[in-house]
């Protein structure tokens, strides 16, 4: 059923709201599990859609999976290996990850592609050649990929470009494999931090991770765990923005500095007060901010590219000219074209957006393209004066736990109604 946002722009928001824990931390590491056959606890598993999408996966595999609340329990005792379809990674680009999983604890995989998505066509030729180089026998046709990891054997891999999930991947397949395994030009993500800390957790023996030198000693078996994953800094940051424009001491818990360096850093020259404590940050918009001269997306510690639409929703409303740069997606400026609807003026010009600020932004009915665009639009909705219309919410719940809820604790006046 879609559903759509209905909101009333330009309230204060005030109050607390808690991030929940990392939806690019759970994937992988749900997928992980695969690699143990015990019983594994998860005691604070927001209900992201992905999450839930990862686990009816797990299911197809024969895990048994029960949620109580925020607690998730699953049971990877009987696994089998299946093939993975179009109809599971076409609905979750993540579940490429279990291509690293399956080949980590049966050396076999099949999955098929998993879906492009509207911010770029997402290749996984990284992957796949870095399976390659360690003796996966890799065919590729009518749509799936078929890997054989028989020969597979313990070695070096050196990335060409930095990859999120081609190092989570890699990871994965290496830890129950005889020897070292090093990963060179990995991804530093604090996600592949988490999922380490997690392999880690069952017995693995990683390090490195975090670097972008990452070595695995393969161990024989791992053993289920207990374990509570990080909270989301890219939810925290969407939070820390709209703070910057329409908070008035509003805590954030769970929002962390030392994950969003980047942006604290932009936040730090930007009309608002901020205080920092151990549980999170309180943050109050103290006027209209000066244009952010010039911001670009890279690999983490840099500026992350799953922020870009949100603090382009923030440029929209700056004093002065914004020019930001998209390194990450050949296609993620598609809430643009929503933001002009809401008189936004902002010109693209292949990877550079121009971002000339306005006063005002005014309602209008606007599209949810991708996650992150949706959570752009849902600040610009809470600034802006009049109703806006956000469509296509499922895309906003594959990573937000009912937001419409929580902004509405804050003072926002904001209703998820049938579209
Ligand atoms: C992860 O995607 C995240 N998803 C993305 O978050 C995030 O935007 C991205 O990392 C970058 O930080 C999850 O963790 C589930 P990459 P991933 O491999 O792993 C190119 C969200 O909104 N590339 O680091 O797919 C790729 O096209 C999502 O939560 C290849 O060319 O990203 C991109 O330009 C969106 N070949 C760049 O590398 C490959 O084999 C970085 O992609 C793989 C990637």
């Amino acid at each position: 059923m879609k559903e759509k946002f209905l909101i009333n722009g330009g309230r204060q928001l005030s109050g607390e709201i808690v991030v929940e824990a990392s939806k690019n931390a759970y994937l992988p590491i749900l997928a992980g599990c695969v690699l143990c056959d015990e019983k594994v606890t998860f005691l604070n598993a927001p209900e992201f859609l992905d999450i839930e999408n990862m686990c009816a996966i797990l299911k197809l595999l024969g895990a048994r999976v029960r949620r109580v609340g925020a607690i998730l329990e699953l049971d990877m005792g009987g696994l089998k290996n299946q093939k993975i379809s179009f109809e599971y990674t076409n609905k979750l680009r993540a579940s490429i990850f279990l291509l690293g999983a399956l080949l980590g604890k049966f050396r076999q995989a099949v999955i098929s592609y998993p879906g492009g998505c509207n911010i770029g066509t997402r290749p996984i030729d990284i992957h796949i050649s870095a399976f390659k180089s360690l003796g996966v026998k890799v065919v590729e046709r009518h749509g799936y990929i078929f890997c054989n990891a028989q020969n597979m054997r313990a070695g070096k891999v050196v990335f060409p470009s930095v990859s999120v999930g081609a190092t989570e991947s890699l990871v994965m397949s290496a830890v129950l494999l005889k020897g070292k395994t090093t990963l060179y030009n990995s991804a530093r993500e604090p996600e592949v931090v988490e999922l380490c800390k997690f392999l880690n957790a069952m017995g693995a023996k990683i390090y490195g991770a975090g670097t972008d030198v990452i070595e695995i000693y393969g161990v024989k078996k791992l053993r289920g765990v207990e374990f509570s994953v990080q909270s989301d800094r890219i939810i925290a940051g969407t939070h820390l923005l709209l703070g910057a424009l329409a908070g008035k001491n509003l805590k954030i818990v769970g929002a962390k500095r030392a994950e969003n360096e980047r942006l604290f850093d932009i936040l730090d020259g930007c009309a608002c007060d901020i205080f920092e404590d151990d549980e999170g940050v309180v943050i109050s918009a103290v006027g209209r901010s000066d244009a952010l001269k010039f911001v670009e997306t890279l690999p983490y510690p840099n500026f992350p590219t799953d922020l870009q639409p949100q603090l382009m929703a923030f440029a929209t409303l700056a004093k002065g000219t914004s020019v930001i740069r998209e390194n990450l997606f050949e296609n993620r400026f598609n809430h643009v074209m929503e933001y002009t609807k809401m008189g936004a003026d902002i010109l693209v010009k292949d990877r550079i957006a121009i971002v000339r600020g306005v006063e005002k932004l005014f309602g209008a009915d606007v599209f949810a393209t991708d996650l992150r665009a949706g959570a752009g639009l849902v600040i610009a909705g809470l600034l802006a004066e009049g109703y806006t219309t956000v469509h296509n919410v499922e895309f906003i719940d594959r990573g937000y736990e009912r937001l419409e809820e929580k902004y509405a604790k804050l003072g926002a006046d904001i209703k998820r109604v049938k579209d």
